[in-house]
């Protein structure tokens, strides 16, 4: 059995006194939440995750990472340093990085590996645009996201990641896909996971992602292969981002 897990991914939004009212509300609402919680947050805010999150059950993580251990790579920020404010987590191939930073699989893959090396936990995105999915395309793209990191990986490295499924259609728009839409494609994730390392594809969380809110959570989270949840807009309130952990 798979324990739940729920991922805020706040993207380019806070501020230190934001964050400060949403980390604390966060772990105050908490209770006896079975689920397992993270947040993924901009890389200037890991201090202050680690400042008020070290001790609570809730993790922390980045949004990307570099490809490269370290040097001449201005402006890049690499999982060593990642390691020494505490991350568990660091989410790669997000699709508006694919989008708006051309990251193809083939980096993304190789982000996968970087963070494993450091002891940390990648959170591989995958997902489709409308266009491919309206052109039957889905399976076909999310296989070959999935694949490039699978086949990047040793088998053993395979049972420590966790795979995201983000409709990118879903993103924002408020428009989620419903819960038969997202278990087929996180069945399918799940076939591939085993086809490479049966024994991981038991435990990987595979999470779902793209306008998961309050009022859909518990649909959605009740389907046999999604795990948990990876949130942008509900995750900055902390009374929405609490009724989905509650939820799960
Ligand atoms: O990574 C989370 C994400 O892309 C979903 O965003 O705002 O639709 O929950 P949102």
């Amino acid at each position: 059995m798979r324990a739940k897990l729920i991922v805020g991914n706040w993207k380019m939004n806070g501020s230190r006194a934001a964050n400060e009212a949403l980390l604390k509300g966060i772990v105050a609402g908490l209770d006896n939440a079975r689920a397992v919680c993270a947040v993924c947050v901009p890389t200037p805010f890991l201090q202050q995750c680690e400042d008020v999150l070290t001790g609570t059950p809730v993790a922390w993580g980045a949004q990307d990472v570099s490809m490269h251990a370290f040097g001449a790579y201005t402006g890049e920020v690499c999982a060593k340093m990642l390691t020494e404010f505490g991350c568990r987590y660091v989410i790669v191939g997000h699709s508006e990085r694919r989008a708006y930073h051309r990251e193809d699989s083939a980096l993304v893959a190789k982000k996968a590996q970087a963070v494993l090396a450091e002891g940390m936990i990648p959170i591989v995105c995958v997902g489709e645009t409308l266009e491919q999915r309206e052109a039957g395309e889905t399976a076909q793209v999310v296989g070959a996201q999935l694949d490039a990191v699978l086949e990047a990986l040793d088998a053993a490295s395979v049972g420590r990641i966790v795979v995201a499924y983000e409709p990118v259609w879903a993103i924002g728009s408020g428009r989620n896909a419903t819960p038969a839409m997202a278990q087929e494609v996180h069945a399918q994730l799940r076939a591939q996971l085993k086809a490479r390392n049966a024994e991981a594809a038991e435990v990987v969380p595979i999470l779902y992602g793209g306008s998961m809110k309050p009022e859909n959570a518990k649909e959605l989270l009740s389907q046999p292969d999604i795990d948990g949840g990876l949130i942008g807009g509900a995750a900055l309130k902390a009374e929405d981002f609490l009724a989905i952990i509650h939820a799960a």
